[in-house]
């Protein structure tokens, strides 16, 4: 079945007063930013005509629609994942949805596992590249893709102003994306890390992806919750990944939120051109 994203966009018009803004996706573990939101509308992913459900420990499934510090924002708490099941449409129908909905700008978050040792959890990484890691054509090497129209240069740079404004440190580097739902062997780790990956995590990418399709302006950050596999002699789990998202939250939230406020403050503009969002 195709569902049809312009009813889902008439349900969640319907009972909202969002009509253009930004719109965030956050990753496990990340749901309370959503918290901050003024006048808050909750709509259960359940309540929406034909839209799939989430299924994962630590995403909750709902929109939560809202503003913060005045500003109109969309937040998905929960996202869709190709090891529940779900098929590329699927895992990309919410940015259709965000497309409908008349969303101008994107921020997309996840959990990673770091694959530098220099680099320990508890970190923020900005994603300025991403690689498809999946295989799921063949075996050709993942290509590396940067800037335009995936990682917008602006944003970016805005990313970076924001991080100095409230004073959270913030890396910067390349996700490689994998399907899951297993995490990695130490030896498919090494491999990633010679090709130049930074973090590694099972989301992300069709979302940047799709959001391209549409010239959705996108930034996307990574709370590094835990070692890769073989960076250091501990096994890793979910729980440890849901611990340390728990512990970064209070400075993922004061950068997300002044990030969110730059935006609206038409500090991208400032930060340049703006053809090149
Ligand atoms: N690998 C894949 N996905 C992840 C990881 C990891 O180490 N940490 C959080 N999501």
């Amino acid at each position: 079945m195709n569902p049809d994203v312009s009813l889902m966009a008439e349900f969640v018009a319907d009972q909202t007063a969002f009509r253009e803004g930004t719109a965030v996706i956050l990753g496990s573990g990340l749901g309370s930013f959503a918290d901050q939101l003024t006048d808050p509308v909750v709509i259960p992913y359940g309540d929406i005509p034909h839209y799939p459900r989430s299924t994962v420990a630590g995403h909750s499934g709902e929109f939560v629609v809202g503003r913060l510090r005045g500003n109109p924002l969309i937040v998905a708490r929960g996202r869709f994942h190709f090891y529940e099941g779900y098929d590329y449409h699927t895992v990309t129908l919410p940015i259709r949805l965000f497309h409908k909905l008349g969303v101008n700008r994107l921020i997309i978050t996840n959990a990673a596992g770091s694959m530098r040792p220099e680099t320990p959890p508890g970190n923020l990484m900005l994603i300025k590249g991403h690689m498809d890691c999946t295989f799921r054509y063949g075996i050709e090497l993942p290509r590396c893709f940067t800037g335009h129209p995936f990682h917008s240069p602006n944003l970016l740079k805005l990313a970076k102003t924001a991080a100095e404004r409230v004073a959270v440190p913030l890396k910067e580097g390349i996700y490689c994306w994998v399907l899951g739902p297993a995490y990695e062997t130490p030896a498919e780790i090494d491999f990633f890390r010679e090709l130049g990956g930074d973090a590694v995590g099972m989301s992300t990418v069709p979302e940047i992806q799709a959001a391209a399709e549409f010239a959705i302006p996108t930034l996307a950050i990574s709370t590094l919750t835990n070692y890769a596999a073989g960076i250091i002699d501990k096994p890793l789990t979910h729980e440890e990944v849901l611990e340390t998202a728990d512990r970064v939250k209070s400075s993922f939230i004061r950068l997300l939120t002044e990030i969110v406020v730059l935006i609206n403050a038409g500090e991208e503009c400032r930060a340049g051109n703006q053809d090149l969002l």
